[in-house]
């Protein structure tokens, strides 16, 4: 069985083609075509260019992709139908509506969240997970903590109230002029720890005995620190490392709180993470001290059609049936 599949959710126009063969899983080919340096001049994603990109980039991903597969008979495809941004996924739906026909495939529809998860079994099997586990997935549109007593059986425990942590990360590197996406910014400059000082920022809602975040107040407080210092420090190599390690630290600290709460609460053996802000080597470090951990690999934590595939993968399996009519959904829960 050979799957197709398309993630058009936020600024990454990605297509993969994934094979089963008796059980054996096989990536034929993993296009990312990333629009990074069309909205790093804006300091973040402006959902329309971002749809017109797509819109360029689909037909092109596409062909590619198909080749370096070997163009092969495509037996089901794999759309993002949400959450994300409406006009971007709808680009997508409408390539992958248009694509049903010409490849006569039925098109399944996919939840990107759930993509997130399931991207750790890329490479492993999904016995590596024991139940109950508790899921986190940390992006840049969502911070949510997921309790799952089964494969493929999502309760959400809680979510951001405000902006997600890698929201924080983006609007905070701007603050600094470290450019987009932030979190890597932040993360290269936070590498330098010798320099970590007496500043301290916030940790919202990590004594707060609840699974919800809120990272909005986090990056006014970085606007305030910032602003309170002379154009020289503000410039100063040493400040900006200091300061962007105290960020991720805070970012760290709230999530390993939470997590750590839930999977107390609800005795879970395995903590799996997935989205963006799960690539950030300090995050996976601490994650792997403190609980039994699966994390997909760096590639496949930022957004990528290889979990879109792998997820329909799970629910073709499981007999789940493809959809006719598919809309965009750009607040889809789990
Ligand atoms: O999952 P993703 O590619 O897209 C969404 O579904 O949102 O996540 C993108 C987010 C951005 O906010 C980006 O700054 C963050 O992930 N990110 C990181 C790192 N790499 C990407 N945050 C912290 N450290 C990183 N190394
Ligand atoms: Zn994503």
């Amino acid at each position: 069985m050979k799957i197709l599949a398309i993630e058009t959710s936020c600024d990454d126009t990605a297509v993969a083609v994934l094979e089963e063969k008796q059980k054996k899983l096989k990536i034929l080919s993993n296009i990312v075509s990333s629009q990074v340096k069309l909205h790093a001049q804006y300091g973040g994603v402006y959902p329309f260019l971002a749809k017109r990109e797509h819109q360029k980039n689909l037909p092109l991903v596409f062909k590619k992709v198909m080749k370096q597969a070997g163009n092969p008979k495509i037996d089901a495809i794999a759309i993002t139908s949400g959450p994300g941004l409406e006009p971007c996924l709808w680009q997508g739906i409408n390539f992958a509506n248009d694509l049903t026909q010409k490849l006569k495939a039925p098109l399944f529809p996919i939840n990107h969240v759930e993509a997130h998860i399931l991207a750790n079994f890329i490479d492993r099997g999904p016995t590596s997970i024991k139940f109950p586990a508790v899921g986190l997935v940390v992006s840049g549109g969502h911070t949510q903590l997921i309790l799952m007593k089964k494969f493929l059986d999502y309760k959400i425990l809680g979510e951001t109230r405000d902006d997600a942590a890698g929201e924080c990360f983006d609007k905070v590197a701007r603050i600094l002029g470290l450019g987009y996406p932030g979190g890597p910014a932040i993360a290269k400059f936070a590498k330098n720890k010798k320099n970590l000082t007496s500043l301290k920022l916030p940790r919202p809602m990590i004594k707060q005995k609840n699974y919800d975040f809120s990272f909005s107040g986090l990056k006014t407080a970085v606007l305030y620190e910032f602003r309170k210092q002379t154009p020289e420090t503000q410039k100063s190599r040493q400040y900006l490392e200091a300061l962007c390690a105290e960020v991720q630290q805070a970012i760290i600290d709230v999530l390993l709180s939470k997590t750590r709460k839930a999977v107390d609460d609800y005795g879970a053996k395995t903590v799996v993470l997935g989205g963006g802000v799960t690539a950030n080597d300090e995050l996976r470090k601490q994650f792997k001290k403190a609980f039994n951990v699966l994390m997909p690999q760096k590639k496949f934590c930022t957004d990528n059609a290889v979990m879109t595939a792998i997820t329909a993968y799970f629910h073709l399996k499981k007999g789940d049936k493809p959809k006719g009519e598919i809309e965009a959904r750009a607040d889809l829960t789990l």
